[in-house]
């Protein structure tokens, strides 16, 4: 498999760079403009069934994941929908009603602790989806029908593709479950051009991989990182967070920006980078005051940002300026700097990035 890699140093940036078409590939023959829908042929086995509510199950990156789908669940297909970490669901006397869809999300489809959490939902009388990347893993043969993320094979053991298509399968998904709950034919279609230009503006945001490089080296010895997002960019900050620790051993946080205040606050000196994720436009000013209270007390902020965006100019050290994208959207292109940064730091520092000490692509063990 070596031959793979062609120019790269390592299986994690090709892997970066595959997102494009990755994300193609996930699309691929799934749009239908024609009723303002997507078609996913694994939801044909679910029939009649309308979920009243939606239980993801998933570990690691995969439940991150699942949070940016709660929010597009919720936002545009108005299902309830809860996120379980699938070790904690399956010890729990979890509520499972009759027209509950349980999601078991995993790219391996072998981790332990989410196929016991998909069996155990399962004798609760769950109505299981799966979203996976390997096909015909056990997860995916065990939900009996599910929508492939057609990431394609992933090696390094950090996620970077599968992530970025788990995030365009749960927008698809709930772009079918909203055409089934009124979401408009005008609505639908927006959100069907949003995803079919995502591959092109993908390409432009791997254009600041140098950008990047350069900013990591300034940080290359720092202790410690926190991450911060708001709404569905609170997820991106987790995840890039865990990318971080995973690759580079440094220590770092992912937290909802506002809650900032509530204690974390404390820890922020000049000593203390803080990566604000901030391209929902929504959101954008109250993200803008949660870091001028950073700015004020000397914490070092690079903010991630659409590009058209100029409010950040003079509050950040470093501006990172991604194409400017719907705010359902954007989320999905902002995690590309945060792996470009967790990647460069990490090869800075001289770590593994592909085989990062005490980790394994897949647990299969509880
Ligand atoms: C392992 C990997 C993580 C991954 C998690 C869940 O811990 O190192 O990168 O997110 O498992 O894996 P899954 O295959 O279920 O998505």
């Amino acid at each position: 498999a070596a031959s793979d890699l062609g120019d790269y140093p390592h299986y994690m940036l090709k892997e970066i760079y595959d997102q494009p078409q990755a994300v193609r590939n996930a699309l691929g023959g799934r749009l239908l403009p024609s009723e303002a829908t997507v078609r996913l042929a694994g939801l044909t086995e679910l029939g009649g069934f309308h979920p009243s509510r939606i239980k993801i199950l998933a570990c690691g990156t995969s439940w991150h994941a699942g949070l940016v789908g709660k929010t597009y669940f919720e936002e545009l297909a108005r299902i309830p929908t809860e996120v379980e970490y699938a070790s904690e669901f399956r010890y729990r006397n979890a509520v499972i009603e009759p027209d509950t869809l349980v999601i078991a999300m995993s790219q391996s489809g072998e981790t332990a602790d989410t196929l016991a959490g998909l069996r155990e939902s399962k004798r609760r009388g769950a109505t299981p989806l799966g979203l996976v990347n390997v096909v015909g893993s056990t997860i995916a043969r065990e939900c009996g029908r599910g929508i492939y993320l057609r990431a394609g094979v992933e090696f390094g053991v950090a996620a970077t593709k599968s992530f970025t298509n788990q995030l365009v399968t749960l927008l698809m998904l709930s772009i079918h479950f909203g055409r089934q709950r009124g979401m408009s034919i005008r609505q639908g279609l927006e959100l069907l051009n949003a995803l079919e230009e995502l591959p092109t503006l993908m390409e432009r945001t791997l254009e600041l991989d140098s950008k990047i490089h350069a900013i990591s080296e300034e940080f290359a010895d720092a202790d410690n990182f926190l991450y911060i997002g708001r709404a569905l960019e609170y997820p991106i900050a987790l995840e890039g967070a865990l990318k971080l620790k995973e690759v580079s051993y440094i220590h770092a946080e992912g937290l909802p920006a506002a809650e900032l205040k509530h204690g974390p606050i404390a820890l922020i000196t000049p000593e203390m980078p803080i990566v604000v994720t901030a391209t929902q436009s929504f959101i954008r000013e109250k993200v803008a005051s949660n870091v001028q209270e950073i700015r004020a007390r000397g914490g070092r902020i690079i903010v991630i940002v659409s590009e058209e965006n100029h409010e950040f100019d003079r509050l950040a050290d470093h501006v990172i300026a991604i194409p400017t994208a719907d705010d359902l959207i954007s989320p999905i292109l902002a995690t590309v700097p945060t792996q470009f940064l967790a990647y460069h730091l990490a090869v800075l520092r001289g770590c593994d990035v592909d085989q990062p000490r005490n980790l394994a692509k897949s647990v299969t063990v509880e």
